[in-house]
């Protein structure tokens, strides 16, 4: 393995952008590949065996590019199908979990809400975090049904998506909720819709930036930080479905290069 070596990070759509921003915020230097699986969205409603499939599939294709770690840009993959990755592939992997830690720490009310997919929050691996950091705090668990669905149509703005978040949020409310944990890369694009919702004191918390620190830190202890700093690094993002999507996420630029590739 060689400091010169891409990032890859892949989700089940378009989502997993808001992670790939941070990356290439705080690594700069970084090369980074990022599969967006929108053909296959959303995740959150399949079996742990298709996700454990498709999650496969993804770091496969990364590894074939030559990636020297993969990011797991996705609440449900993570959940499901990291501790199978990391037995299966001899490559460092970054997970994403909700920041059930950092909300449950700095809740004054005692009580937190975390909005993410039906396979997140059924998955063992929530469960076990949540019990880990959630002593003495109540936590509002609530499925954001639809939700991904409307956002890899890019329907960001749409009078169905404000019904959705209104309907899922409001009763958060009447529990006095004073955190929101987003537990899905593809919620904090819905976060000026969400603060039109939300009270002003209720503070929206999600997991991008870090993860964009804990891939530093590996990358960091493994001697595989890039070393070329006389160049920005170049970004290669594919997906397997409307490649306009993406592009409403993801603007191309010289060193930003957006392309549809049936994987
Ligand atoms: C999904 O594909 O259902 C959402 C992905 C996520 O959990 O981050």
């Amino acid at each position: 393995m060689t400091s010169s070596q891409p990032i890859g990070i892949f989700d089940s759509g378009i989502g997993g952008t808001s992670v790939w921003k941070e990356i290439i915020q705080l690594l700069p230097y970084e090369n980074t590949y990022y599969l967006a699986d929108s053909k296959n969205a959303p995740y959150g409603q399949k079996s742990k065996e298709e996700i454990i499939a498709l999650s496969e599939k993804n770091t496969e294709w990364l590894l074939n590019q030559n990636c020297k770690i993969i990011v797991v840009a996705c609440n449900t993959a993570t959940t499901n199908a990291i501790v199978h990755l990391r037995a299966k592939y001899d490559i460092p992997f970054v997970g994403i979990e909700p920041a059930i830690k950092p909300a449950a720490l700095q809740s004054k009310t005692k009580t937190i809400g975390i909005l993410a997919t039906k396979g997140t929050l059924s998955s063992d691996l929530f469960h076990k975090t949540t019990q880990l950091y959630s002593d003495g705090i109540d936590v509002i668990e609530q499925v954001g049904e639809g939700l991904v669905t409307l956002i890899e149509k890019g329907e960001i703005h749409s009078k169905e998506m404000e019904h959705l978040l209104s309907k899922y949020l409001k009763p958060m409310l009447l529990k006095n909720i004073d955190f929101l944990v987003l537990g899905c890369t593809h919620y904090p694009y819905l976060i000026p819709q969400i603060t039109k919702i939300l009270p002003k004191h209720i503070t929206i918390i999600d997991s991008g930036e870090a993860v964009a620190k804990q891939t530093q830190n590996i990358l960091g202890h493994k001697n595989l930080l890039q070393l070329d700093r006389t160049r920005l690094g170049v970004h290669k993002l594919h997906t397997n479905s409307q490649l306009e999507i993406l592009k409403q996420f993801v603007k191309p630029s010289e060193t930003i290069m957006v392309t549809y590739m049936d994987f």
